[in-house]
């Protein structure tokens, strides 16, 4: 979502908005939309696809907002496409309105006809009734604030009446600030290039723009609200591609110096963190996703190297939990975008009961930043590509070297570490990098893979990776890295649990990555072997069942994160061998910001 209202003259709104549109498709792209104010009214601008694709040429004019979707209510199509208008009010939205179907009824009732499937159009037409009875747009944000459940935020303009009106009752929204304009978005890379001037929107707080008259109130009772002006330090540069062909082979190669910079931690804060851990009664860490696969990693390191029992737990699976969380409890919140309403949501669970949370995250000012007791960040820049990756690796040595505080052995473990990431440059050497390139040409040889230009190829869609103990979790997130950039079937196992089922899996020439080389890991290769599959060995040292083996340097106890980064490169190269563009996998978005 973003907006800009600018002065007389400036005339480049539409422009600014589609252009800003384009730093947040990374968060969603199934359509996009842009509605521009002129003297003719306000025209709206829709299309299906990706913003990057369209040629569409914006008009000249000084306000206009813009937004990139990812579906939630109803299909991926023109009509669904935001801006929605409805009377005079035209909206962009980010979040769902839980109560839609009620709110529909009834404004169905008052005459209102909907040609979308979504419940933003209901959320514009709302905001149109208030303003037809006679209450001012700001009197019509308190009525409507009322009335809207779930977790949102939402812009608009009126046709006829200048200016930008936006509130947040639950999704982000940033302000920036400039002379003579003022800029809006769901993130502040929307207008980055132009301010890092901002204001932040806080939860029940609402705006209206218009040039440099920016206002601020209260969403619920309309009293005035100061905002600070805060100086964020992105360099625009920073969010770009550069040289390389895609952000998720950037990211992957900028984990050469992101683990690094990611230790550089505020100490005190570690050592809070830390006794969070050591003091609590039950430790809980949960994340959605990879950042789930991150908790499972951590689960491990803290049993291992901190003698604390702690349960890694999926965000949406953490309600089932909650009779164990009381005040004495702590929740470790693991979330690149400290967006995602499932983390968000099992958060404020927790905290109902009277946990503590400490959170682990990316995006400083987020929800998940805000709401909790104690955050680490994670430093490693703005991740841009769905798949995470470089904000992954960060969150796993924060989580080490918690671990080893835990236990004292702080200097042992930022050794390690330090030890990992210096060596990381050294392994993704062109050589190296090759070399995966040829097991991702394998894999696909195996999976029957040719080359025709249409990008459905495959004949077996079937491929395993296993791994155990720390490798069980990496075994775990190589199979979601896989999946979401290449489209294979790929699904993770615990080495022993192959002969417990997934065994009979395997045909011949079924690609099993085996993650490890210890005696266990090898006996349940030679099973899988021993059936037919093709063996792809990634592991420090070389066996002999091993069809086609991949080096990973022995790195202690971050053996682990040594191992995830030759899996990133490989989804990376399974991807675009099929033609597929890993920056932009289909049906996902980068912050989930829905249950
Ligand atoms: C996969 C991926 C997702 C996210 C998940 C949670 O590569 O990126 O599985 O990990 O949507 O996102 P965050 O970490 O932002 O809460």
């Amino acid at each position: 979502m973003c907006g800009i209202s600018g002065a007389t003259g400036a005339e480049k709104a539409g422009q600014i908005a589609f252009d800003g549109l384009k730093k947040l498709e990374y968060r969603g792209y199934d359509s996009f939309g842009v509605a521009m104010r002129t003297g003719s009214g306000i025209h709206t601008y829709k299309k299906e696809g990706k913003i990057s694709d369209s040629k569409f040429k914006p008009m000249q004019t000084t306000e206009a907002i813009g937004h990139s979707r990812w579906a939630t209510h109803g299909e991926v199509n023109q009509v669904n496409s935001h801006p929605h208008s409805q009377g005079s009010v035209t909206l962009v939205h980010n979040g769902t309105v839980t109560n839609y179907v009620a709110l529909k009824r009834a404004l169905e009732k008052e005459g209102y006809e909907f040609i979308s499937e979504t419940d933003s159009e209901i959320v514009a037409a709302l905001l149109d009734e208030y303003i037809q009875e006679g209450k001012t747009p700001k009197q019509a944000i308190i009525a409507a604030s009322s009335q809207i459940q779930g977790d949102n935020s939402f812009v608009f303009m009126i046709d006829g009446q200048e200016g930008i009106w936006a509130f947040n009752l639950g999704r982000p929204i940033r302000v920036g600030i400039a002379d003579g304009v003022s800029y809006i978005g769901s993130d502040v890379q929307a207008f980055l290039e132009h301010t890092n001037i901002v204001n932040y929107l806080d939860k029940g707080d609402a705006c209206y723009l218009h040039q440099e008259d920016r206002k601020y109130f209260s969403c619920y009772d309309g009293k005035e609200i100061k905002k600070e002006d805060i100086s964020i330090d992105i360099e625009p540069s920073s969010v770009e591609k550069g040289n390389y062909a895609h952000f998720m082979q950037k990211e992957i190669f900028e984990q050469t110096s992101s683990i690094n910079v990611s230790l550089d931690q505020d100490s005190v804060k570690m050592s809070m963190a830390s006794d969070l851990i050591k003091y609590a009664d039950r430790v809980f860490i949960i994340g959605s996703g990879t950042s789930h696969k991150v908790a499972m990693v951590a689960e491990y390191w803290l049993a291992k190297n901190g003698r604390i029992y702690a349960r890694a737990c999926a965000s949406t699976e953490l309600s089932s939990w909650m009779q164990f969380i009381g005040n004495e409890s702590l929740v470790i919140a693991i979330s690149q975008s400290g967006e995602t309403a499932d983390v968000i949501s099992a958060v404020r669970g927790a905290q109902e009961r009277g946990a503590s949370v400490l959170a682990l995250t990316n995006i400083a000012r987020s929800e998940l930043d805000e709401i909790s007791d104690v955050t680490i960040p994670l430093q490693v820049g703005i991740e841009k590509a769905v798949a995470s990756t470089k904000a992954t690796t960060a969150q796993m040595a924060i989580m080490y070297q918690l671990a080893k505080m835990v236990d004292n052995e702080l200097g042992e473990g930022l050794i390690n570490l330090v030890d990992l990431s210096s060596g990381l440059s050294e392994q993704l050497n062109p050589n190296y990098i090759k070399h995966v390139e040829d097991m991702a040409d394998v894999i696909l040889k195996q999976l029957g893979y040719t080359e025709n230009g249409n990008g459905d190829q495959i004949q077996k869609n079937s491929m395993i990776i296993i791994g155990r103990d720390i490798l069980y979790p990496i075994a775990l997130e190589s199979a979601i890295k896989i999946q979401e950039v290449s489209y294979i079937h790929a699904q993770g196992f615990a080495a022993g649990e192959l002969k417990h089922g997934p065994l009979a899996l395997i045909e011949k020439g079924i690609p099993c990555i085996v993650l490890g080389d210890d005696d266990r890991t090898i006996n349940e290769a030679v099973k899988a072997r021993a059936r037919g599959a093709c063996i792809l060995g990634i592991s420090a040292q070389k066996h002999e069942v091993f069809d086609h083996w991949l080096s990973v340097p022995n790195r202690h106890d971050v053996y682990a994160i040594a191992t995830l980064i030759p899996m990133q490169l490989l989804s990376y190269f399974l991807a675009i061998k099929q033609g597929r563009d890993p920056d932009f996998p289909r049906n996902l978005a980068k912050a989930v910001t829905v249950e």
